[in-house]
């Protein structure tokens, strides 16, 4: 076990865990932040995406000990009401089908946004081919952020 402190959501968080412990198990088991998803937890599906330091990564991936002092943002820390411009675009353009996996891909899509805010299809192809969707939403996401950038 270690004592581990690093900032989530803007704030001060500090866990007594194993410090190998994925980050995604400390946020939905310990931290009660299930917008997160489970899908494959072997970095192939992208369901888990959160950022850190800014960074889309793959949270399933990310041992507590790497996050020491570090920034994570979940989805529920990306705006205070779902209004962040990526979320709006997605309702604009009913993106979701069975949501499972939506998360991820919004998180994904701000990253790519923060450094890319003008993405052509194949940047976006590039950015969110490690976010998988079972439902097949891929059109409306491109569209999404194609209306997000705007
Ligand atoms: S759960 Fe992390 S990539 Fe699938
Ligand atoms: S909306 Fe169902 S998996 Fe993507």
């Amino acid at each position: 076990m270690a004592t581990i402190t690093f900032k989530l959501n803007g704030k001060r968080q500090t866990l007594n865990a194993d410090p190998q412990m994925p980050l995604l198990w400390a946020l939905r088991d310990t931290l009660n932040l299930k917008g997160t998803k489970y899908g494959c937890g072997v970095g192939q599906c992208g369901a888990c995406t959160v950022h850190f330091n800014g960074t889309a990564t793959r949270s399933c991936q990310l041992p507590l000990s790497a996050i020491a002092n570090q920034e994570i943002t979940t989805i529920e820390g990306l705006s205070a009401n779902g209004d962040h411009p990526v979320q709006k675009a997605w309702l604009d353009h009913d993106v979701a089908q069975c949501g499972y996996c939506q998360a991820g891909q919004i998180m994904s899509a701000v990253s790519l946004l923060k450094t890319n805010p003008k993405p052509t299809d194949e940047d976006i192809d590039n950015a969110m081919s490690g976010n998988i969707c079972r439902c097949g939403t891929y059109l409306r996401i491109k569209e999404a952020i194609h209306s997000a950038a705007k």
